[in-house]
């Protein structure tokens, strides 16, 4: 079991593959300098399981493949033949635009859960966030993946003056199709622009949506990032991930494994513990994690409240997004 300082047993482990992403999105990609990490730098396929292993010894019991974007990595396929039959819950989060390449292999490996990306139903607006011209295929991937029987939550980033004008119809989404839709409060990470001035409080999110729709709140677990919500008689839901105005920090379980193979013991710490160069001197790693996790602060790695009072993003030291792995 591993534990912090304050009784929180830490047993979900995100894994980022990769900080290569296929999207550019604006407030996760910086727009300049960004050069992704190349192996020798990178945890090995052979490394990720053997990491891996270490963890569940230790007690962790789901994990999350992330990125950058996790299907771009080559050997996608071969690290999770690697760690298919561990006992893990296994789980992925993704842009969606290479979904059809792995769509079978995810469901034969018993990945039946998938977290998309997707912040705009307009192809227009998908082309000015990402950059990139795949609002169609992903759209098809989505399908697909709905088709045949996955899960799927979509991940929605609102920004002011950028999307917040299509929550009505992601919730309309999420009705018609039975699936759920997180509104996720913008962070700031380096590199990507953060002004508080684009945060849209989840409490602001849900007077918009009061105003054309009725709902019931949904029961939420106590790990859970996001608070539930549905409209009376729907099968979807939506729901909210308030990191900035009403941050979740007491039922946090989550430890971060970077691409390079460093622990993050919060989505906001300073402090990175290099686990990768230890275990490639033969070092045992089990104190290191539990060092790390012990450190943890209380709430948002310590360095900040709430957005309102965060003028400035310098305030906030951290990698960006894209190297983190959300
Ligand atoms: P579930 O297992 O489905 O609950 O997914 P998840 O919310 O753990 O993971 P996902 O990768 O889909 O992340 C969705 C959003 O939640 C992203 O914007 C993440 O940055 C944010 N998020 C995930 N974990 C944490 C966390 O520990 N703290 C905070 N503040 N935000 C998080
Ligand atoms: N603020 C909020 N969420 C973000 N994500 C990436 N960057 C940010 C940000 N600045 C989300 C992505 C993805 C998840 C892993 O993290 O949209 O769904
Ligand atoms: Fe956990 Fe840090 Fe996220 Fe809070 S901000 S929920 S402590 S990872």
């Amino acid at each position: 079991m591993i534990q912090d300082s304050f009784g929180r047993i830490h047993d979900y482990l995100r894994i980022s593959l990769t900080d290569f992403c296929n999207l550019k999105c604006m407030y996760c990609m910086p727009e300049e300098g960004f050069c992704g990490t190349h192996s020798p730098h990178l945890m090995s396929r052979d490394e990720i399981v053997s990491i891996l292993i270490a963890f569940v010894e230790m007690g962790v019991r789901k994990v999350r493949l992330t990125g950058g974007e996790p299907l771009v990595r080559k050997d996608f396929g071969a690290i999770v033949e690697g760690i298919r039959h561990l006992p893990v819950s296994l789980h992925l989060t993704t842009n969606g635009v290479l979904l059809n390449k792995y769509i079978d292999l995810l469901w034969e490996s018993g990945i039946h859960a998938l977290n998309i990306s997707l912040d705009t139903l307009r192809p227009e607006r998908y082309l000015a966030i990402t950059k990139c011209d795949l609002f169609h295929p992903v759209m098809e991937n989505i399908y697909q993946a709905l088709n045949r029987g996955f899960k799927v939550k979509l991940n929605v980033v609102v920004i002011k003056g950028v999307n917040e004008d299509e929550l009505w119809d992601f919730v309309k989404f999420s009705d018609e199709h039975g699936i759920g839709v997180r509104f996720i409060e913008f962070m700031p990470f380096d590199g990507n622009k953060w002004n508080n001035s684009g945060v849209l409080s989840s409490a602001d999110m849900l007077e918009i949506i009061r105003s054309k729709y009725s709902y019931v709140k949904l029961n939420d677990g106590v790990h859970d990032t996001d608070r539930k919500y549905q409209l009376s008689g729907s099968k979807g839901h939506f729901s909210f991930i308030s990191t900035m105005s009403d941050a979740f920090c007491s039922g946090c379980n989550r430890i971060r494994l970077t691409a390079d193979g460093k622990i993050k013991n919060c989505l906001f710490s300073l402090n990175e513990i290099d686990i990768l160069s230890a275990f490639r001197k033969g070092e045992n790693i089990e104190s290191l994690v539990r060092e790390s996790i012990y450190k943890k602060a209380e709430k948002l790695g310590g360095q900040f409240e709430h957005y309102a009072d965060l003028h400035n993003p310098a305030e906030i030291s951290n990698r960006e997004m894209i190297r983190i792995g959300g």
